[in-house]
């Protein structure tokens, strides 16, 4: 067993859970409008890694905007705090041996940056769920775009607060082009080497 790189004192390291999972770990960071069909995409892919037995986890705002994440609304500040703290914890999943889909807006590229450099740039995969906006906001799976051209949702991506777009994502699939079943295949078969490698 070899000693744990962040943590000294402990005897497990990542690498001994890379042993016992099979696979490695890493994060698929999805980034995209609201409606670009991020979550039904994380979904997908959990099930098609699920089957290859790999250990997984979905980070959505379900789960950490409810809870860790409460105190923080849609400002640019709360945004940039809510990125930093969720790429804490897919670093500490990727340390647990898991592979994370981690599931937000994530508007902007230095915060999506640092959370690259905190998980580590090579476990890191920017996945841009790529949507025009006027398709997100036909599909409106929330009811979220009638509300801001209704004027009760102010700051809300992509109309009164800015997207930056990856400019060099290491996957893109156009949910406007292909089905979130064929985006959901095309994202794990371009992950397949690295699980194993
Ligand atoms: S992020 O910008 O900080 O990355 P995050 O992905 O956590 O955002 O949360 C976005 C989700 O919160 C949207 O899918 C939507 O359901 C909801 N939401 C509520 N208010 C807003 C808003 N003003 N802008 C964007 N999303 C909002």
């Amino acid at each position: 067993m070899t000693k744990n790189n962040q943590s000294p004192s402990f005897m497990i390291s990542r690498s001994d859970r890379t042993r016992h999972n099979n696979h490695n770990s890493f994060v698929l960071w999805f980034t995209g409008l609201s409606g670009s069909g991020k979550s039904t995409i994380a979904d997908l892919v959990e099930q098609e890694l699920m089957k290859q037995r790999i250990h997984t986890y979905i980070l959505d705002g379900d789960n950490i905007r409810k809870g860790l994440n409460s105190d923080l609304g849609f400002s640019n500040e709360d945004r940039t705090e809510n990125i930093r703290r969720i790429g804490e914890v897919s670093a500490l999943f990727v340390d647990a041996g898991v592979v994370v889909i981690s599931s937000f807006i994530s508007p902007f590229q230095v915060d999506r940056d640092i959370a690259a450099a905190v998980v580590g740039k090579d476990k890191f995969i920017e996945v841009f769920i790529n949507a025009p906006l006027e398709v997100c906001e036909q599909r409106d799976p929330k009811g979220l775009y009638k509300k801001v051209r209704e004027g009760t949702i102010t700051e809300f991506t992509g109309i009164s607060s800015p997207y930056e777009a990856p400019e060099k994502p290491d996957i893109e699939v156009q949910t406007d082009k292909i089905s979130a079943s064929d985006a959901a295949l095309k994202i794990v078969s371009a992950v397949q080497l690295m699980l194993n490698s």
